[in-house]
């Protein structure tokens, strides 16, 4: 069978036939058939935007890979630091490379002064952290007169590792001004993870739990990368203006915002808390089935099978609850996914527990607030939008992002005076 696609714009009788590459063929076959016939592809359910060699994922077998390692491996074997330099260049460092990539982000952790001075102590006392968060990633840009250098690549190396190391500062100074505590330097002789920690719950002796270091960085390496989805998607369009990475970052973190994406976390402690017990479990399925309501933390544009992610992070519940103590939500969570994973609403759709359904539970035994939950996604995911960014300016196939449009609304006519109107 040929690998080939032929299309016929049957108003001309014209014909042309493309390879298909990969299950993948251009759409400037479409355009030499009428370089006025456009896909019609609203939220890109068709559409492959960009080639990209960062993450692999299939859908259907629920499988998940950086640059070629296994999402399982990475997260039983690696650091989060370790995976944000291979996402960004594509191959594990050597102990060399690992320990000159680990030092410049741990002696980049601080911020200016004035950031949290001036900008963030002028929000209000209630303030959302991914509000705050969203707004300081952009203005730290600011402060670094080479960000817009995006084509020069000690620049482009600089933005990474000032974004990588100073995220975790912003989110934490967020949180702390959102319950009015001091803020906590950074310490540069723990890890990334412990030293995040630090920075969120330091108050007198404070030492970081090993269990909840190695659980929190397990989450960042679960939550670095996820291809084309729509906060990564707003990194390449705002990139691709030639906008500095940290103006692009904010924008992702606006889509990442969301509760369709990685607002879902929130939700779904919140919809938990709203069920309150197992035994309503059953009516609260009824009741999305009755189109009231999403089953929160479940389905996926891409995936139709179980999100490996999500299996891993409800493995690595029960390690974090054995410090915590269980997280009463989780009975209600497990009879909620049993219930689903059996129903035919369910099971028709091939809605599955994504990355979302249990994180929550995670982060909430580990006493983050649910406005912190969405902070929590996006630190780890700017190296994955990073490396996205970098792929994009990189790639001579791209330019300005630029959809066309389906024009429905009305054809010429007149203005009409406002007083004869
Ligand atoms: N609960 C109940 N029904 C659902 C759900 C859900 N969570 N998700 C999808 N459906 C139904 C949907 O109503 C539709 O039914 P029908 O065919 O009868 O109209 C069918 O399943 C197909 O859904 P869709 O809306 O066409 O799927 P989509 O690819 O556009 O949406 C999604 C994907 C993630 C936005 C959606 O599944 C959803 O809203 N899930 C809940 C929110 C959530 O957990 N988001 C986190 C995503 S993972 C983290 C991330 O990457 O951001």
């Amino acid at each position: 069978m040929p690998d080939t696609i032929t299309i016929t714009d049957d108003r001309t009788g014209k014909t042309v036939t493309v390879p298909i590459t990969d299950g993948v063929f251009s759409s400037a076959a479409i355009r030499e058939l009428d370089p006025n016939l456009y896909f019609y592809d609203p939220a890109y359910l068709s559409t492959a935007s960009c080639r990209s060699e960062i993450t692999y994922l299939d859908g259907d077998n629920g499988v998940l890979r950086y640059r070629g390692y296994p999402i399982e491996q990475l997260a039983e074997k690696s650091t989060y630091l370790e995976v944000a330099y291979l996402l960004r260049h594509g191959d594990l460092p050597t102990p060399a490379q690992f320990e000159t990539w680990r030092n410049e982000i741990t002696h980049h952790t601080f911020i200016h002064e004035n950031m949290r001075k001036r900008f963030v102590d002028g929000f209000h006392y209630d303030a959302h952290p991914m509000g705050m968060f969203v707004s300081s990633v952009a203005a730290l840009g600011t402060f670094y007169d080479d960000a817009k250098n995006i084509k020069d690549p000690q620049s482009r190396h600089n933005s990474f590792i000032r974004l990588i190391a100073k995220t975790p500062t912003l989110a934490a100074m967020c949180y702390r001004f959102s319950v009015g505590l001091p803020f906590n330097y950074p310490d540069n002789d723990l890890s990334y993870p412990a030293n995040f920690l630090n920075m969120m719950w330091k108050v007198g002796d404070y030492e970081v739990d090993p269990v909840l270091e190695r659980a929190m960085d397990i989450l960042f390496i679960l939550h670095a990368d996820h291809e084309q989805n729509c906060g990564t998607t707003a990194m390449r369009v705002v990139g691709s203006s030639e906008a500095d990475p940290y103006s692009s970052a904010a924008a992702a973190a606006s889509a990442l915002y969301g509760p369709l994406h990685g607002g879902a976390n929130e939700a779904v402690v919140r919809m938990l808390t709203d069920i309150g017990s197992i035994d309503n479990v059953a009516e609260f399925v009824e009741s999305v089935k009755r189109g009231e309501g999403k089953l929160m933390g479940f389905g996926h544009r891409v995936y139709k099978n179980y999100d490996p992610r999500a299996a891993i992070i409800k493995k690595s519940a029960y390690d974090v609850f054995e410090v915590t103590g269980k997280n009463p939500l989780l009975d209600i969570a497990l009879k909620l996914e049993e219930t689903a994973l059996k129903d035919p609403y369910f099971v028709d759709r091939r809605l599955y527990p994504n990355v979302d359904f249990y994180s929550g539970l995670i982060y909430q035994a580990m006493n983050f607030p649910v406005e912190m939950f969405t902070v929590l996604f996006a630190i780890p995911r700017i190296s994955g939008w990073l490396a996205h960014w970098e792929e994009l300016l990189l790639d001579k196939e791209q330019k300005i992002s630029r959809p066309r449009q389906w024009y429905t609304g009305p054809g010429e006519r007149d203005y009409v005076d406002l007083s004869a109107r």
